[in-house]
């Protein structure tokens, strides 16, 4: 079937209740972008675009500059009764373009491992997978209750401690699940490269809690407030030290915490935990499981990062 054509263009204040209107009728109206549109038009290095089809925008996306030359891509939505005529493909395509003739050198993005239209457009263009994660969740009050009583049976284990940056890159250098991981450290649903800049990915996390063995972290818990809500992104470690900083982060309250302000996650938002696949997960997904947090995808991988970069695609245009 030939598809019709759609302009894309960089998307106005004025398109943010269309944008918000498509959003709602996607994943039955639990999507993130009503909350982050603003903020995504305004503040972030990066830019919104729509497709538009005879004056309706019909599908939206934003680019994120990780870095100078590194695009991050998310947002990709088509209302549902325009989907499958070509809109999300003709903004995935005018957005590589656009990379690449911007000079960035490489565009990325994640996916669940379900988002077959997504994994289709994108694998179509050349992106390729870098890294796996599994994705695990709970709504917040049962988990508060599961992980109060994971606290209490902690208080005897080693101290939990705020660690210091210099012994947070050290434990990140020799982590084996963050060398599984391709060095990408995860922020929600984005991901960001550790060794590109280890302090702004740090700088993510306004949760960092470890215990300290030998004049060396045994374990750590790195989670923040990204733009979908409060996820756990990394964990790893002592098994008992693990789960001493899974009850410590779980339990804490708004007026109690360790080292950030605010509650865990808004109420009814989903609280993620991304653990990634390579490495061992197997410790870190137990000791989840008995705090009550539930795998999307029976324990597999299933949060998917795709990378292409657009160098090799330059230079494969000159051949
Ligand atoms: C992903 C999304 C933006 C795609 O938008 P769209 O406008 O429907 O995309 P298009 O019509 O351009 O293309 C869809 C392509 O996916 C293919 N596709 C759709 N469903 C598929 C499936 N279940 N399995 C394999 N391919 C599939 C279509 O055949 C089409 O391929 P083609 O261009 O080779 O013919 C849209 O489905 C959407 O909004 N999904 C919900 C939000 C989401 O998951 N966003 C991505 C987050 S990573």
């Amino acid at each position: 079937m030939r598809k019709r054509s759609w302009t894309i263009r960089p998307a106005r204040k004025e398109d943010i209740p269309r944008i918000v209107a498509i959003s709602g009728r996607i994943w039955e109206g639990e999507d993130y972008v009503p909350d982050v549109i603003g903020e995504w038009l305004e503040e972030e290095p990066g830019e919104v675009l729509v497709a538009e089809g005879d004056g309706l925008v019909v599908a939206f996306a934003h680019l994120f500059r990780l870095f100078p030359d590194l695009v991050w891509l998310e947002g990709f939505r088509t209302d549902p009764a325009w989907q499958g005529q070509g809109a999300g493909r003709a903004l995935a395509e005018y957005t590589i373009e656009k990379a690449r003739s911007s000079g960035i050198r490489t565009a990325a993005f994640s996916t669940y491992i379900e988002n077959y239209a997504s994994l289709h457009i994108l694998g179509g263009l050349g992106f390729t997978k870098v890294a796996e994660w599994i994705v695990l969740s709970e709504d917040l009050l049962p988990q508060a209750r599961k992980l109060k009583q994971a606290a209490a049976s902690t208080s005897w284990g080693p101290e939990t401690i705020t660690p210091r940056p210099d012994e947070m890159e050290e434990f990140l250098r020799r982590s084996p699940a963050l060398a599984g991981s391709a060095g990408w450290l995860a922020d929600g649903w984005r991901f960001f490269p550790f060794f590109r800049d280890s302090q702004r990915a740090l700088s993510h996390y306004c949760w960092r809690l470890a215990t300290r063995r030998g004049g060396r972290l045994g374990a750590l818990l790195l989670a923040g407030k990204g733009h979908e809500g409060t996820s756990i992104n990394f964990m790893e470690g002592e098994p008992e030290a693990m789960r001493q900083l899974l009850g410590t982060f779980l339990s804490m309250r708004p007026e109690g915490d360790l080292t950030a302000p605010g509650k865990i996650t808004a109420p009814g938002r989903a609280f993620c935990v991304m653990i990634p696949a390579g490495g061992d997960p197997s410790q870190a997904l137990s000791l989840l499981a008995d705090a009550g947090f539930e795998t999307w995808n029976g324990g597999k991988p299933d949060v998917f990062l795709y990378a292409l970069s657009l160098e090799a695609q330059a230079d494969r245009s000159c051949d």
